[in-house]
């Protein structure tokens, strides 16, 4: 284990975290959940189970024939069943009061508000979807979203859903080439996209991206543009190939064609695929179908965040990540609950922001990142002390591991004292919520996401595959299928099965380090691949690298993770620059740009350090284990792999000289 064993020393103060927070009695009394036998009953039969549940969850046009077809590492859930994910979001909520009831209630960064009630959702997902539809989108399209937080996000998702034409959203801090190679893997033929972005003041130029990627991609047929910033955009669109949303909206209302009944999909049909990073330099285009994705983030949503009829649940995720898909869109939606979306960034105009929000919109439950927690730490209480933040009943957290102060001050100062966490791990794979508390069933203790999901079969392995006793560090696996996994990679099975179902055959291998405490509660330790977590967002290190050396003045490069107090991990970069290249400020400067200008400024690196060498071991392979040492002025480990021990020393010196 790699990074997990970097924090070791922090791993024996968190085991020896003995605070616990029992479930507030009357919140248990009216839970979602209040039978702790359903983690027995959902062990002994999960088919049985999870068919239970997606009766309960989900409206079907037709049903399955089959709970499980399992050919390993293949599975099809529901299989025969007919469903459409639009239906289940929009449609079945107009019968009784949910038709006025608020869906999507907006915020803009410039403070401009929409409530959207499912009423409204449903005539805007009907005239987006028959909008489409004209434009030519057919049942297994691509539709690529490149769009900021605003409805017509989730409008778009739901229209092409309703069409059966899969969507990709690319999250709108992601570059131009991102973009293109995302477009290019998964064959997209439309692009959605909008003027601009509101990004504290400024404008995020989200058309110009587009067309600077459509420059390398050759399968788009059709650029749709929403206006959002209006004027101080200035763009330009391309005769023949562009088209505004709100003239093409116009069109297909002045034609009367306005309704689009959901197209009746085979429960296995693709509903989305998204793009997350791994361990080569490619991304890998996750593949979710619809019917056991639905089951998944519906139930998730509403027993892990206990939603009640009248609750307003605010996930701060991006729809360009896998939870705002989730937990923004397809599970609150599906469940008929009222969600805020917000455009902008916690800081802007001031550092208050999210709870003017939450007193504005009487915000119940509130789903953020821990990396949010630790800004918000520093920023101190004065801030949400400004409002009333009384509304709130539950908080969440996801995205990466929470250190118990974060934990405790977020309890504290967002909670009030009285609001149960729910500490959420799952992955873009996993599609849905994993390991978490039940707020009306589970003790929680600071710093831990507590316990499996009923009917979720995870354990903690050794390097040979076999169960750690508890109190051990290992990897984490998943023993048995579950409705929302992810079901390949785009157009790779190959790669699909060698990722995840290759190192312990028969096994899901999630890429975490994991330890179980006396009371089988699970603590996680980070990623044990190439996979950094910055701000709670996945980048894979290769992909940094690639980056990097796609610069002249750059031989080599290898990436590490660094702890950091805010982010989590921070980017830093070990650099061999080429020959006769100076090694100097200017270029430090440059280089970071060039990775934000390649990738995307969430990929700017915190610290580059020059080197004349890399650590590598005889058969070539980058050492980061070593840079990772140097960079945390660690004891040097065994360095009997290497070509030349000799670098480290030189690196380590250069490494500090810089420092300095
Ligand atoms: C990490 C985000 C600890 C983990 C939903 C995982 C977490 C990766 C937690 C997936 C948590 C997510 N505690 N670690 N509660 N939640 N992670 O695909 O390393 O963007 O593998 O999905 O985030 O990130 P992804």
């Amino acid at each position: 284990m790699t990074q997990a064993q970097a924090g070791s020393g922090a791993l024996e103060a968190l085991l020896q975290e003995d605070r616990r927070f029992p479930p507030p009695a009357e919140l248990a009394a009216n839970a979602s959940v209040r039978d702790p036998q359903i983690y027995a009953a959902a062990g002994r039969d999960p088919e049985a189970y999870w068919a239970a549940r997606a009766e309960e969850q989900v409206s079907w046009f037709r049903p399955w024939e089959q709970v499980l077809e399992w050919k390993a590492p293949f599975a099809k859930w529901f299989v025969g069943a007919e469903v459409n994910a639009s239906y289940n979001c929009v449609d079945r909520h107009l019968q009784g009061p949910r038709a006025d009831k608020p869906a999507i209630v907006f915020e803009g960064e410039p403070g401009d508000t929409r409530t959207i009630t499912y009423r409204d959702l449903y005539a805007q997902v009907n005239l987006a979807a028959a909008t489409l539809r004209r434009l030519g989108v057919k049942k297994g399209d691509k539709v690529a979203i490149y769009l900021p937080m605003i409805p017509e996000a989730a409008v778009v998702m739901l229209a092409c859903a309703r069409l059966g034409a899969p969507h990709t959203v690319v999250f709108g801090g992601f570059s131009p080439e991102s973009l293109a190679d995302r477009i290019n893997d998964c064959q997209a033929s439309y692009v959605v996209t909008s003027d601009g972005g509101w990004r504290r003041g400024a404008v995020v130029p989200l058309k110009a991206n587009t067309d600077a990627a459509l420059e390398r991609t050759s399968t788009v047929k059709t650029c749709v543009v929403v206006r959002r910033v209006g004027d101080a955009a200035g763009v330009s669109m391309k005769e023949g190939r562009d088209v505004w949303w709100h003239e093409a909206l116009e069109q297909t209302t002045e034609s009367g064609q306005t309704e689009c009944p959901p197209e009746r999909l085979d429960a296995e049909h693709p509903l989305f695929i998204l793009y997350t990073s791994g361990s080569t330099g490619k991304p890998k285009g996750i593949l979710h179908t619809t019917g056991g994705y639905l089951v998944g983030t519906s139930l998730t949503h509403k027993w892990i965040f206990d939603l009640k009829e009248d609750d307003v649940f605010w996930c701060t995720a991006d729809v360009g990540w896998v939870t705002g898909h989730s937990y923004v869109v397809y599970g609150p939606l599906c469940n008929g609950a009222t969600c805020v979306m917000f455009e902008g960034t916690p800081d802007y105009p001031d550092k208050d922001r999210f709870w003017a929000l939450v007193a504005r919109h009487k915000v119940t439950i509130l789903y953020t990142a821990p990396t949010a927690i630790r800004s918000f730490m520093r920023w101190g209480e004065a801030y949400p002390r400004r409002h009333d933040m009384s509304s709130l009943r539950l908080l969440g957290t996801v995205g990466e591991p929470i250190n118990p102060e974060a934990w405790m001050w977020y309890r504290e100062h967002i909670g009030g004292g009285r609001c149960p966490i729910v500490d959420t791990w799952w992955q873009t794979e996993t599609g849905a919520i994993m390991i978490s508390p039940l707020p009306g069933l589970t003790t929680t203790k600071p710093g831990s996401a507590t316990l499996p999901f009923p009917g979720i079969d995870v354990d903690v392995v050794d390097e040979r595959g076999d169960p750690v006793p508890l109190g051990r560090g290992g990897y984490l696996v998943v023993r048995r299928p579950w409705p929302a996994m992810l079901r390949t990679l785009w157009g790779d099975d190959e790669r699909y099965i060698q990722t995840y179902w290759s190192k312990y055959p028969g096994m899901y291998f999630a890429g975490d380090g994991c330890r179980r405490d006396e009371e089988g509660y699970y603590w996680f330790l980070g990623r044990v691949d190439d996979v950094l977590n910055v701000s709670a967002h996945r980048i894979g290190t290769m992909e940094l690298e690639s980056a990097l050396v796609s610069h002249p003045s750059v031989a080599e490069a290898a990436v590490i993770g660094i702890p950091d107090e805010i982010t989590g991990q921070a980017i830093a970069a070990f650099v061999t620059p080429k020959m006769g290249v100076n090694a100097d400020e200017a270029l430090n400067h440059t280089l970071r740009q060039h990775v934000a200008q390649k990738i995307g400024p969430i990929a700017r690196p915190k610290l580059i350090r020059f080197t004349s060498e890399l650590p590598k071991t005889r058969s070539g392979k980058i050492m980061r284990r070593l840079l990772r040492d140097i960079a945390e002025g660690r004891i040097l480990g065994d360095t009997s792999t290497l070509l030349d021990a000799g670098v480290v020393a030189q690196i380590k010196e250069q490494y500090e000289a810089q420092e300095a």
